[in-house]
């Protein structure tokens, strides 16, 4: 039997770009380390999700859906388009929702790569621009970001080519929360081969309006230049779970995603939690609030202990701890907090922390203190 299973799996074989993709590693659940390590009252501060919930308007709109779940969504989710496309000011052609923005960057790569074509992305950024670039085969030149943790817009516009076919610019980043202003995007963007998009993922957006010079990066899709903007319900509107994302992007790049995204791949909760959500605008301002008392706390305690952080635009800090990440991380896991190490990102000496409730940010500082004076 065991001979039998070896056999056929050695008779399986993919495509060797399929062999470089490695599994997705998501922050730890919180089920997860409350088994293996027989605590209880963990907190998770390791993949930015919004710690108030979802408003309370999506909720309801999801339990009056859940009866409604014999019925497939609207394949054309008509209403949620027309929502954001009011709540945007920008055409209801020019946006295309998706399981999680994720699958947007996915159906970017799928639609728009070709043979022989290249992206551009910096580094560290979001992991999954490089899946893509794996997946489709395509060369991803990564551009080491500046001393201070920001893009370098400048030397990536020098790694364009011919070739050149996605460039992605997370604003903010993950997982440095920095951002790029929008005299360096239109640089970069003016640089581009006609062919080529320029995707600005604004995973973040709600937290960084603030942020000095952030773009009004809709108005270039407003403009017909082939740039995509990606947003989530999953960070500040606090949806994570229910999987719901979009781009925005000129009607000539939306019609090729129709094309080649799944039929249903926004379902019946999402679209109507998705409305539901946008109506709530005290929500997300309380989210906001919140979240920039968290900063300015972070802040003054990372300052008092002597570390260096990076002033973030999200709703998370990469703080250097100065010793082995890991280490620190298994420390805080065992005092109930669980946090994203920086290594994955190639920052062996870094933390990446989500900004939680005044409880959680109290919990996680404490803990920190105590494993770094330990
Ligand atoms: C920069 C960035 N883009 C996209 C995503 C994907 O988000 P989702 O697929 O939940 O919309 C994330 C999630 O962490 C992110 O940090």
């Amino acid at each position: 039997m065991a001979q039998n299973l070896t056999e056929r799996s050695q008779a399986i074989t993919v495509a060797e770009n399929i062999t470089r993709l490695v599994p997705y590693r998501p922050g730890k659940p919180i089920a997860e380390v409350e088994r293996e390590l027989g605590i209880t009252g963990i907190i998770k501060l390791a993949s930015n999700e919004n710690s108030l919930g979802p408003s309370p308007k999506a909720v309801e709109a999801m339990q009056q859906f859940a009866a409604k779940m014999h019925h497939y969504p609207d394949a054309a989710s008509y209403d949620l388009r027309q929502a954001l496309a009011a709540h945007l000011h920008v055409a209801p052609e020019t946006i295309v929702l998706g399981n999680g923005s994720d699958d947007i960057i996915h159906l970017l790569g799928v639609t728009f790569l070709e043979p022989g074509d290249e992206i551009i992305q910096g580094d560290p950024s979001f992991v999954r621009y490089a899946a893509a670039a794996i997946l489709n085969n395509a060369p991803c030149h990564s551009v080491p970001l500046s001393a201070d943790w920001v893009h370098d817009t400048d030397a990536m516009a020098q790694c364009i080519n011919a070739h050149t076919r996605i460039v992605f610019i997370p604003n903010p980043n993950n997982p440095t929360g920095t951002t790029v202003g929008r005299a360096a995007l239109q640089r970069l963007l003016d640089k581009l081969p006609e062919r080529a998009l320029l995707i600005i993922d604004e995973a973040y957006y709600e937290y960084a309006t603030d942020a000095p010079d952030y773009p009004d990066s809709l108005q270039w899709v407003r403009d017909g230049r082939n740039v995509v903007v990606l947003r989530t319900f999953s960070k500040a509107y606090g949806l994570a779970g229910l999987r719901l994302g979009f781009g925005v992007m000129p009607p000539h790049l939306a019609e090729w995603l129709h094309r080649t995204r799944e039929p249903f791949n926004v379902n019946l909760m999402a679209q109507a939690a998705g409305v539901a959500a946008l109506s709530d605008t005290a929500h997300i301002a309380r989210t906001v609030a919140l979240n920039n008392e968290g900063k300015q706390e972070f802040s003054r305690a990372f300052t008092q202990w002597g570390l260096d952080y990076t002033q973030s635009w999200g709703n998370f800090v990469w703080v250097n701890v100065g010793r082995d990440c890991r280490a620190v991380f298994d420390a805080l896991l065992h005092r109930g907090v669980i946090t994203r190490t920086g290594d994955i990102f190639g920052a062996p000496t870094h933390l990446r922390v989500t900004i939680g409730t005044p409880e959680e940010n109290a919990k996680f500082l404490i803990a920190l203190q105590e494993v770094l004076q330990a």
